[in-house]
């Protein structure tokens, strides 16, 4: 079968491996469609969180079906569509062990979750980056039409907000500078768009002056994450998810006290993937926008280039097609 292989740091490849055995409770998962995430790029160039060690095959942004069954599994049968937690113990799955990037991979019954029947196989790709963003909004109290939500960065993760917080009934406004991810946003839903120099006029214009009640930080970038603050209404919310390790930047930190603010953080999405899969089916967000480049398995190093390019890529997926 063909993977996309990273043999080395700095060395990936599209190689011929074999298809892999399953022991007595796992299952085999031929893979459909495989997003392609920035982690994945940091992966490549040495940069993880937890210990890794090449040659390893990544992907942790999947759908797929099922096309073999160990002879403990009793939940899942041969031909389910599914799609599978990242985080599993001690194990990141495309990270510290090998993902979903190759024809065939093995997974535990227990990572795994049936896609919706009225989800594609590219949807079910997305419900990774989806529940990082839905967990992100439950972990800040979650929203609805009396709310005024910005997002700061149109991203993968901050498209995802601005999508799932439309679709959740707020006035959904997405701060981003690129042109392209302005115009996704308000495909995925965002009733105002604007470049962060235009934000303080919008907002002005739309809550009257109050600010808005939910700040979503989905840029990773610390005086964004400052800036925050600031646009956040008195005793509003603010959610942080952008990532950001050891760089500094000026806050106006006499805010949230001024304000009254309340403030999370959140990382991955634990415990939330049933929740967010009702949500996706019976919402029928359409989240497909946010897929701008596919690629077939032997193009996989030309997916991972696209990643390089976030001025003309949202979201690169690898999809296969392969049968046993
Ligand atoms: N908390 C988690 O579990 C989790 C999971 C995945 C990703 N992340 C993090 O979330 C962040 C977003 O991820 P992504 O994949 O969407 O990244 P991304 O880099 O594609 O998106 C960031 C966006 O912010 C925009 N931006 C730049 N300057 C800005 C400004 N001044 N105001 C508003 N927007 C601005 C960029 O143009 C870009 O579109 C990253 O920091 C990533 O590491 C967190």
């Amino acid at each position: 079968m063909k993977a996309l292989v990273y043999t080395a740091q700095d060395s990936p490849a599209v190689e011929q491996v074999p298809v892999p055995e399953i022991g007595p409770d796992e299952v085999l998962v031929a893979a459909r469609s495989v997003g392609v995430c920035h982690s994945d790029i940091d992966l490549l160039e040495g940069r993880y969180i937890i210990p890794f060690a090449y040659p390893l095959i990544p992907g942790h942004e999947w759908s797929g079906q099922v096309v073999r069954v160990g002879e403990r599994v009793k939940g899942l049968a041969v031909g389910d569509r599914v799609v599978g937690e990242c985080v599993i113990g001690a194990d990141h799955f495309g990270f510290s062990i090998s993902g979903a990037a190759a024809e065939f991979f093995v997974a535990k019954e227990s990572w795994l979750h049936r896609l919706p029947d009225g989800l594609s196989y590219t949807m079910g790709a997305l419900v990774e980056p989806f529940s990082v963003a839905y967990y992100a909004i439950v972990r800040a109290g979650g929203v609805d039409a009396s709310d005024t939500v910005v997002v700061l960065g149109a991203g993968p993760v901050g498209l995802a907000v601005a999508a799932a917080t439309a679709a959740m009934g707020a006035t959904t406004v997405v701060v981003e500078p690129s042109a392209d991810r302005r115009a996704a946003a308000t495909a995925l839903g965002a009733a105002h768009v604007v470049d962060p120099d235009g934000v303080d006029e919008l907002l002005e214009r739309v809550t009257g002056g109050r600010g808005a009640d939910l700040v979503v930080e989905a840029s990773g970038r610390p005086p964004v994450m400052a800036r925050a603050l600031e646009l956040v209404a008195f005793q509003g919310r603010v959610a942080y998810i952008g990532i950001d390790v050891g760089r500094e930047a000026g806050a106006k930190l006499g805010l949230i006290q001024s304000k009254e603010l309340r403030i999370t953080g959140s990382i991955g999405s634990p415990g939330v993937w049933p929740e967010t899969l009702r949500f996706l089916a019976g919402s029928g967000l359409d989240l497909t926008p946010l897929v701008t480049q596919r690629f077939g398995v032997d193009e996989a190093l030309a997916a991972l280039d696209a990643a390089h390019h976030p001025e003309s890529t949202i979201k690169a997926h690898i999809e296969f097609d392969a049968v046993l």
